[in-house]
């Protein structure tokens, strides 16, 4: 397994693939890797000739320094599991200052409004950290294509425009959600949770579920109120945001239009656990 820190290192490696003709896919991750991560790998190995996996907590992504400090560092575990599925993969995994120089702060993006819903209100500066470390990396890996899973949708959306608008030229896979056996969305935080406050978190698939059964028939403001009443009987878990939204725009909705894709979108706190998720509505 090769295993990179330094750009310029990295750099000299993709220079040789290109000229080889080879082609890269390249799945950016902050590590504490789970099996949502390795489907993505394995995604990108059956149609990549060489993958790229970069492991990097961005600090530019985090608008509260202590989730920052607190986040999982777990870099050899990380390379052990890659390797249970390849020893092929080229793993890049720099310092902050090898990303960033001196100069740890984000580039301000307009992503046409995506930036504005859901997480945007609830993360300020999220996205603009997001879009600046992906476009780092995008820009060192040079990848065809770059793997993305759906449970983070909206950041998929955004990632998808900022390919689009600074013209990179990168394609952007989204990848189905990985989902434990209860249901619930596969996630770094889920680690966190005791036994029960897992078991339980799983309401929010089931949620969505619902949603998704009732959005046929009935209107979105109905399967609002109803999920939002739900959630609130239930000790456990305290909804941020419940939301019905186009799926390209990410505008939430109160009435359908013919013609249009939606999604459910769920943020809740399992103790001070912050888990999201969504679901395809048609
Ligand atoms: O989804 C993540 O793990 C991160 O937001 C990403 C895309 C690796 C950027 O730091």
């Amino acid at each position: 397994m090769q295993i990179l820190k330094e750009k310029d290192a990295l750099k000299k490696q993709i220079g040789a693939f290109k000229n080889e003709g080879l082609k890269i896919g390249f799945v950016p991750t902050m590590g504490a890797l789970h099996d949502g991560h390795l489907s993505l790998i394995k995604a990108a190995l059956s149609v990549s000739d060489r993958v790229i996996v970069s492991i990097f907590v961005n600090p530019t992504q985090f608008d509260n320094l202590q989730d920052l400090e607190k986040y999982p560092r777990t870099l050899d575990e990380d390379i052990s599991r890659i390797s249970e599925i390849s020893k092929d993969v080229l793993i890049f995994s720099p310092p902050a200052a090898e990303v960033y120089g001196g100069d740890i702060t984000s580039q301000v993006f307009y992503f046409d409004g995506l930036e504005h819903q859901m997480e945007g209100k609830y993360r300020k500066g999220h996205f603009n950290g997001v879009g600046t470390i992906v476009k780092k990396l995008f820009e060192l890996v040079e990848p065809d294509k770059a793997f993305f899973g759906e449970k983070d949708y909206q950041q998929l959306q955004i990632i998808r425009k900022m390919v689009a608008k600074e013209g990179l030229n990168v394609e952007v896979i989204g990848c189905p959600t990985d989902r434990e056996a209860s249901g619930l969305a596969r996630s770094s935080r889920n680690e966190r949770l005791d036994p029960v406050a897992r078991q339980n978190a799983a309401l929010l698939y089931k949620m969505l579920q619902k949603a998704r059964e009732n959005f046929g028939t009935k209107s979105a403001t109905d399967i609002i109120s109803w999920v939002s009443e739900e959630l609130q009987a239930n000790p456990d878990l305290k909804l941020e945001y419940f939301e019905i939204a186009n799926a390209d725009t990410l505008e939430s909705i109160g009435e359908k239009e013919n013609g249009q894709r939606y999604r459910a979108f769920i943020a809740a706190y399992s103790g001070d656990i912050r888990l999201i998720d969504n679901i395809a509505l048609n």
